[in-house]
């Protein structure tokens, strides 16, 4: 059975498992990955197993230093030193050209493959005592992605035998996916380093509000990151109080999940707290969204405005609610 054991003591094992082609947990400063050895297609096939991921859609593969790029990628361009030298290890993946040695279903059939440096410790000891490794986000396929041990748990427990816990994610949304295969730098998937981030190392990317853009990263076909309630995205703190009432009076057992610096509005209403500046809401709503589907009937989550780290959560919010706004 799944067994959570502290990162720290769990590495001698975890570097057991990867080399017998099993899976393992590690943390990471964005999400929990769910990882395999990178280079071996049997251990890669049971990410997908364990998660019911669709075969469609392709895995990042996770590297602890430098030195690692050129067993994974063909071709290096430069771009992706300048965006290693002031973002690696960090929240960032970035796709090139695929090595001959990454298996097709690392890439599922493509020809490009996705790399990050995780800035988690122990996660890249793990890495620098196998090999790279294959991970998507550690949830059951189309579920919240996990920010605690716990909630791999929850959506894991019995798929894979080992979970490295260190802790809260200290980001909690997923990385920033950039593609440099082709042309000029495009976001496939926002994140905490931002395209204004990027802008002003590779003086040009293209940004990722333009659907065709988005429709590029396969994964972003299906709908991700869904609560089990119906959940919708409130305009502002009076139109989320107008439909939490309208909810209540109908029996729903709503609840709010917004930012404490709206309680003026709010009241006495049922309120999961996201914190107060956009960066606390990234680090919470996952968390915040998993303890809600567990508690209430429908959830109201506040709606950010703006660019950088709030137009990256938001992306996410949006996708948990399929696009439902209030
Ligand atoms: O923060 C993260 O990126 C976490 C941690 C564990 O590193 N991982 C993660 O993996 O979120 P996953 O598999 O849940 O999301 C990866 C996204 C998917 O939307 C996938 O389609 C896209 O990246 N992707 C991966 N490789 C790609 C490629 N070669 N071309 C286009 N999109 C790719
Ligand atoms: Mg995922």
């Amino acid at each position: 059975m799944t067994r959570i054991v502290k990162a720290a003591d769990g590495i001698d094992e975890a570097v057991e498992l990867i080399n017998k082609g099993e899976l393992v947990v590690f943390p990471t400063e964005t999400v929990y990955g769910l990882g395999a050895d990178a280079f071996n297609p049997e251990a890669v096939a049971k990410i997908f197993k364990a998660k019911g991921r669709p075969q469609d859609n392709p895995l990042i593969v996770h590297i602890s230093s430098l030195s690692q790029v050129k067993d994974v990628v063909s071709e290096v361009p430069n771009e992706f030193y300048k965006i290693a030298e002031l973002y690696m290890p960090g929240p960032i993946s970035v796709i090139m050209k695929k090595s001959p040695n990454i298996p097709y279903i690392v890439t599922a059939g493509g020809e490009t493959v996705a790399v990050r440096m995780p800035k988690n410790v122990f996660t890249r000891e793990l890495i620098e005592k196998t090999r790279p490794l294959a991970a998507p986000s550690a949830n059951r396929s189309k579920h919240i992605s996990p920010t605690t041990a716990k909630h791999v748990y929850d959506d894991l427990n019995g798929e894979v035998e080992l979970i490295l816990d260190d802790g809260d994610c200290s980001v909690g949304i997923e990385s920033t996916v950039l593609d440099l295969s082709a042309g000029t730098p495009t976001i496939l998937r926002p994140g905490a380093i931002t395209a204004e981030m990027l802008a002003s190392v590779l003086g040009e990317v293209t940004e990722n509000g333009k659907v065709i853009k988005i429709a590029k990263a396969p994964g972003m076909k299906y709908t991700h990151y869904a609560p089990s309630v119906p959940t919708v995205v409130a305009e502002n703190a009076a139109h989320a109080v107008a439909e939490y009432d309208r909810s209540e009076r109908e029996g729903n057992n709503p609840v709010l999940v917004f930012r404490d610096v709206y309680r003026d509005v709010t009241g006495e209403r049922r309120i999961i707290d996201l914190g107060i500046t956009a960066d606390d809401y990234a680090r919470n709503i996952y968390a915040a969204l998993r303890r809600a589907e567990k508690e209430y009937g429908e959830i109201i989550v506040e709606g950010l405005s703006g660019g950088g780290i709030a137009g990256s959560v938001m992306n996410r919010v949006d996708k948990a609610a399929g696009g439902k706004r209030c």
